[in-house]
């Protein structure tokens, strides 16, 4: 591994090397194969654990600093990577703004995940959210902008179109937020806006809808809906549905997600920054369904109970990915379907993860 001195690592000294042309551009090439240091918060959650493991195979990635304070994150997450040549555990929150500034020295990108996610958990404690939500992130740009880190990309949601009847989601048409959660999230978004304008930074947030994959927890008053499914199936335990099932969603799989995460993390197009995209499979499928395939693919004829439907969730949600497509050349390749076979073999094998 080539080891680089601090002074490289920084981006805007980089520009300046490149404008001043003092390298040859073959040179350049190859100081630019391994010198990004990232600092991933929510690395130990279940988004940032997958993206941990493929930024850290990535060889332009020299580092990647998890900063975590296990709020919802899961030890064994992190433990297949533990003592990974490039790996750095921060053990601390995001609300703590010194150790945001200490978790920033010596980074060039900033991948920011951390957040207390759920619609339901911020109607119940809506102070948390706001706190980890809202002044977490802003104590994450506020220092990456102190330490000259130019180059964050981070966690959006969905939640952020609130009570918009349009379908598809296209980024620049919201409605009004239906949660505390969709609040701190559009928050956060109007932070980025602001900072990018005023600091120079270069921020590009993704608007996650649904995700599903290996390592998220089926656990706990606020699991999501694939884990409890594949839980319940597993355990040959009907599940309760919220409502009738006929509750659409664009379910997307969480390589696809960390796909879109690394093409925003090291795209060079100028057009890219400063601008926040659908990050989805671009289909819907409704509970039901969902539901179905799961039980064929465990071959199970599990039949599930309904409830009445949660506050403050809509009835479809579809994403436009056309815009992450053309500027991110986000290319999801991994379907529902597929991704749901690849979540249940894992969710079988690994029955004891999240005990
Ligand atoms: N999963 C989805 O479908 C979805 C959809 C839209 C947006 N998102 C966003 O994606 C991001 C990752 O979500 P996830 O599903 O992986 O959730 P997760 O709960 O598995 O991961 C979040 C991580 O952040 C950490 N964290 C929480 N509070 C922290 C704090 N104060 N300081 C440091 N770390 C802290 C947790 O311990 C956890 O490891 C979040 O920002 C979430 O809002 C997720």
């Amino acid at each position: 591994m080539l080891k680089l001195d601090k002074t490289w690592l920084n981006p805007k000294i980089k520009s300046k090397f490149l404008l001043e042309n003092t390298l040859c551009k073959g040179a350049m090439k190859y100081f630019s194969v391994c010198m990004y240091n990232i600092l991933l918060t929510g690395g130990a959650g279940f988004i940032g654990s997958n993206l941990l493991r493929a930024l850290l195979n990535d060889e332009r990635v020299s580092l990647v600093r998890v900063m975590d304070n296990f709020e919802t994150g899961y030890r064994q997450n992190l433990e297949e990577v533990k003592n990974h040549q490039k790996f750095e555990l921060v053990e601390a929150s995001i609300c703590d703004y010194n150790s945001c500034l200490k978790a920033m020295k010596g980074i060039t990108h900033v991948s920011h995940q951390a957040a207390l996610g759920s619609v339901p958990r911020s109607i119940n404690n809506p102070i948390a959210t706001n706190n980890t939500n809202i002044v977490g992130s802003l104590n994450i740009f506020n220092a990456a902008k102190e330490e000259g880190v130019n180059r964050i990309v981070y966690a959006a949601s969905s939640s952020t179109y609130g009570d918009s009847k349009t379908l598809p989601k296209v980024e620049d048409k919201i409605g009004k937020p239906l949660s505390p959660y969709a609040v701190t999230k559009y928050v956060v978004e109007l932070y980025a806006d602001v900072f990018g304008k005023t600091y120079d930074m270069d921020f590009i947030g993704l608007r996650y809808f649904n995700v599903f994959g290996p390592h998220q927890s089926p656990k706990g008053a606020y699991a999501a809906v694939i884990p409890l499914f594949m839980d319940a199936v597993l355990n040959n335990e009907p599940p309760t549905i919220n409502g009738d099932g006929s509750y659409s969603r664009d379910f997307t799989y969480v390589d696809n997600v960390v796909q879109a995460n690394i093409r925003a993390l090291f795209t060079d197009s100028n057009e890219a920054l400063n601008e926040v995209y659908n990050v989805a499979f671009g289909q819907k499928t409704t509970l039901l369904e969902l539901f179905d395939y799961i039980c064929a693919e465990a071959d199970s004829d599990l039949k599930p109970s309904h409830g009445p439907n949660r506050v403050g969730d809509i009835p479809h949600s579809l994403a436009d990915i056309s815009k992450a497509r053309e500027l991110l050349k986000y290319d999801p390749v991994i379907s529902v379907q597929d991704g749901l076979k690849g979540s249940f073999e894992w969710y079988k094998e690994n029955r004891k993860y999240f005990l």
